[in-house]
């Protein structure tokens, strides 16, 4: 059962989980015992659609037969050579073709270290120190991008975490999201030092909060004026608002963009994609060092191909989004009054408050206790959202009728226990 293994992880792992926003769910964290289509079963027996969908990958729900398939193929002839394959290749011409024609791709194991790795190169590309980023932006784990963040980091309270060098800390600007002049300010101050501006292009670590109308744009001209690159970081995005991400969905392009969690599949994965010119600044043509051991693992690039090859050749991606509407829908209906959805295609997120969220201040003036009850709620009734505001829902091409109704029904009910 799940409280009594919560009570050993606990002895052993911090927090008794290996990624802090796990360790949200009260009383304690459920244990998964396995997962197939929109559904997580739970070592206490429970069934529950899945609105969590491991924080994003898995676009196709869980255990997708050809995914699974092309990941058991892969595992027979065995899963790591130290050694390019076939498979790394197939992924990166499909990436590459949505993404970023004509340009080069390096993949990595985490967004973490596609966002690392991107400003690395930014840095090394630009001969320039200085990044800008946008409050509650959540970039991954590392120094340069642990400023104002969203997600766990924001949730728990440590926009500067312990451990980062002021240092560090002192090379990131920060402006408000969906705020120009803001962005602005932070371009100037840096002066002739920028290298770069990264951006969620649809925050999806504060909740959602899409950009709006002229954002994007803005920020290409800012970071055009200023000769600094603009990194889309489409972890969460991309393959998922459109086959092209961000920078199809809102026509605007950026100098470098970060990829993770769809293009493999749901198992561990990070990209950077961008032009030729800039990538072959990384090693081993360049002198912008990237490495790692587990880079472009073939188990990953197996599950990965599979997935992108799926979502080609189905309508995996508007199914998704249709389920993400109707669940909007409801949300709207049956919380009027109370929350505010905001929703771009696959991902959204209500938030208590009446106003429009539009930035980070936006998403924590709302009420994150009565989005826990909710949460808690709905989990009683066999749904699982996440456990934090700062988070998004996620549908699937699995969330069928039987899995949206359920849903419905138990928000209707959820909404009502709030009132
Ligand atoms: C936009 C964005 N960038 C980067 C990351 C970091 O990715 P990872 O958790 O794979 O390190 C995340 C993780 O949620 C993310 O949402």
């Amino acid at each position: 059962m799940s409280e009594g293994l919560y009570a050993e992880a606990k002895e052993l792992l911090v927090g008794g989980v290996n990624s802090p926003v796990r360790a949200a769910v009260r009383p304690y964290p459920f244990f998964v015992k396995e997962a197939k289509g929109p559904y997580v079963f739970t070592e206490d027996g429970e069934r529950l659609v899945d609105y969590v969908l491991g924080y994003g990958p898995l676009i196709l729900g869980h255990a997708h037969e050809r995914v699974l398939k092309a990941i058991v193929e892969q595992a027979e002839r065995g899963w790591l050579y130290g050694a390019p394959t076939r498979v790394e290749v197939e992924l990166a011409r499909k990436v590459i073709s949505h993404v970023m024609p004509g340009g080069k791709v390096r993949f990595v194991n985490s967004g973490t270290e596609a966002t690392m790795t991107a400003v690395r190169l930014a840095r090394g590309f630009t001969g320039r120190n200085r990044i800008i980023k946008f409050d509650g932006c959540y970039h991954g784990a590392h120094d340069y991008v642990l400023v104002q963040a969203g997600s766990a980091a924001s949730e728990y309270g440590v926009p500067n975490s312990l451990g980062v060098p002021r240092e560090a800390a002192l090379l990131t600007l920060v402006a408000r999201y969906n705020d120009l002049d803001s962005a602005e300010r932070a371009a100037k101050a840096a002066q002739d030092d920028l290298a770069a501006i990264i951006v969620e292009p649809v925050i999806g670590n504060m909740g959602v909060i899409p950009p709006e109308r002229g954002f994007l744009r803005g920020l290409r001209e800012i970071a055009d004026r200023y000769g600094a690159l603009l990194i889309f970081d489409e972890v969460i995005t991309g393959f998922r608002i459109s086959m092209g991400g961000a920078q199809e969905y809102y026509g605007v392009r950026a100098d470098i963009v970060t990829l993770g969690k769809i293009i493999g599949g749901g198992l561990p994965v990070g990209a950077i994609v961008s032009r030729k010119d800039i990538m072959d600044s990384l090693t081993p043509i360049g002198q912008v060092f990237n490495a790692g051991t587990f880079n472009g693992n073939p188990l990953t690039m197996a599950a990965g191909l599979a997935t992108i090859e799926i979502l080609d050749t189905t309508d995996a991606l508007s199914r998704a989004s249709k389920a993400a509407e109707e669940v909007s829908e409801e949300l709207e209906r049956a919380g009027e009054g109370l929350v505010t959805v905001n929703r771009v295609e696959s991902m959204l997120q209500a938030f208590f408050t009446q106003r429009p969220v539009k930035d980070a201040d936006g998403a924590r003036s709302s009420n994150r206790e009565l989005y826990v009850r909710f949460h808690e709620a709905l989990r009683r009734l066999g749904v699982f959202i996440p456990p934090s505001q700062f988070e998004s829902l996620f549908t699937s091409l699995a969330h069928d009728d039987e899995a949206i109704n359920l849903t419905l029904d138990a928000i209707r009910k959820a909404m009502r226990g709030l009132r």
